[in-house]
């Protein structure tokens, strides 16, 4: 099959990706994955499903997307014309909408603390008495509970994106990347030092590293697949579609190893800035999807330049998470071009305006959002790459994938381990591990 839609550069797909798999998931939701799933246990489970599981159907939805040059249900429907399999590919169309609902909720809270930290309010957010009265966490709970403010700022997010995906897949994305990622890295090690310095940094840094087995149960390890998928943007079919718009001439092996290394960095980066402020600072009431934004304000306050950094961050995570809402975004958009024949434009501002009304709960209540974040962002996902995987290994198979996978990687060694862990390894454990979870 020709694709001849290689839109990205070579180093425009990396940026591309990383950025779609940069975003909110590293340093909003791994943090509170977490402390909700007891820890160093999670942490260890999370590593060994990015290897063994992530790290093989990210590899796959890249090459099937090359290969296809189209959107998911399209994809599908390109191999196994008229077969049930594109209903995998409207599972992803529909959890892509979802994910966009409450991740550009967040993403909208990111840009609101941007103009806190510039306003000077994280000021005295790591005074004793401040700490006491859990102020941070106070000021979040009433920033969050602002339903209007949350609509208006997710309105905003939604609008950001849908500009951006309506102008196409452009070097915009790229251009950015480029400056923008290595900033904000540079950040993020500033508050890692910040953090370990910490008087009693090191009960954090325990509970973040040392596995608790007794904290094992089914659902911490459902939660820590589905957030291997959702960091890596896997299981609705963006690593498909920006897969669609790659160059035949480039190295998706290792691209795709890449892309991991980097996105599962900064996930554990940011896991070693959270717990060890946390428990040395002795915050209370800060778990949930709340957990960031309680504690960087106080971190930024009790850091030189924080007055600096706070906003830079904000205004870095903010753009963090709109290169991955426009890579959500671009799954239903690219539906709607190719299967519907709509313009890009009129696609982009339906989708966006369909994905804003279902984000109008999710602004309104921080449990409902994280009810969604756990359907959606968790357990579609991992359906979704379930599906992905014995599709590729038993009704594409793995060898027809080969062939597309060697054209820019004629050295790629790791064929026969990618091919086992495709067709076995993947689908039997993400299986046992749906199935344990519903039975258990
Ligand atoms: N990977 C993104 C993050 O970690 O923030 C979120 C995401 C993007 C999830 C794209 C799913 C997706 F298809």
């Amino acid at each position: 099959m020709q694709n001849n839609r290689g839109n990205f550069s070579k180093i425009g797909f990396i940026m591309a990706a990383a950025g779609s798999a940069v975003g909110l998931g590293n340093l909003w939701r791994f943090p509170y994955a977490v402390g909700e799933n007891g820890g160093g246990v999670f942490v260890l489970i999370y590593l060994i499903s990015v290897v063994v599981i992530a790290l093989p159907v990210l590899m796959a939805e890249v090459t099937l997307g090359r290969f296809t040059g189209k959107n998911p249900v399209g994809a599908f429907n390109a191999i196994k014309p008229g077969s049930p399999w594109k209903f995998v590919g409207y599972l992803g169309v529909a959890s892509g909408l979802m994910i966009l609902s409450f991740y550009a909720v967040i993403a909208g809270g990111a840009v609101g603390y941007f103009f806190k930290a510039l306003t000077g309010q994280f000021k005295g957010m790591a005074s004793e008495s401040a700490i006491a009265s859990n102020a941070a966490t106070e000021a979040y709970q009433s920033f969050a509970g602002n339903g209007v403010l949350q609509i208006f700022l997710l309105a905003i997010f939604i609008i950001l994106t849908v500009y951006v995906v309506s102008k196409g897949v452009s070097g915009g994305i790229e251009k950015y990347s480029k400056i923008l990622m290595p900033a904000l890295i540079g950040i993020l090690f500033l508050l890692l030092f910040r953090s370990l310095t910490l008087e009693g940094a090191s009960k954090g840094v325990a509970f973040y590293i040392k596995p608790d087995w007794s904290a094992l149960k089914p659902s911490v390890i459902i939660n820590a697949m589905g957030q291997a998928f959702f960091s890596l943007s896997l299981g609705m079919g963006t690593m498909i579609t920006y897969g669609s718009y790659v160059s035949k001439k480039e190295n998706i092996p290792s691209a795709t190893k890449w892309i991991a290394v980097f996105d599962t960095g900064i996930a554990i980066m940011a896991g070693f800035i959270i717990f060890p402020a946390i428990f040395s600072l002795g915050m209370q009431d800060v778990s949930g999807p709340g957990t960031m934004f309680n504690v960087l304000p106080v971190l930024f306050d009790k850091m030189p330049g924080g007055m600096v950094f706070g906003p830079l961050f904000f205004l870095l995570l903010s753009i963090a998470a709109l290169t991955s809402t426009i890579s959500i975004l671009e799954v239903p958009v690219a539906f709607c071009i190719d299967e519907k024949k709509w313009d890009r434009k009129k696609a982009s501002i339906i989708v966006g305006a369909i994905a804003l009304a279902i984000g109008v709960p999710c602004a309104l209540s921080e449990s409902f959002l994280g009810v969604w974040s756990t359907i959606w962002g968790g357990l579609s996902l991992s359906i979704g790459a379930l599906f992905v995987a014995i599709f590729i290994g038993f009704s594409w198979k793995t060898p027809n994938a080969l062939k597309e996978m060697y054209q820019g990687a004629d050295n790629f060694k790791g064929a026969k381990v990618w091919s086992f862990a495709i067709k076995y390894i993947a689908p039997v454990f993400i299986l046992a591990i749906l199935l344990s979870s519903f039975l258990l």
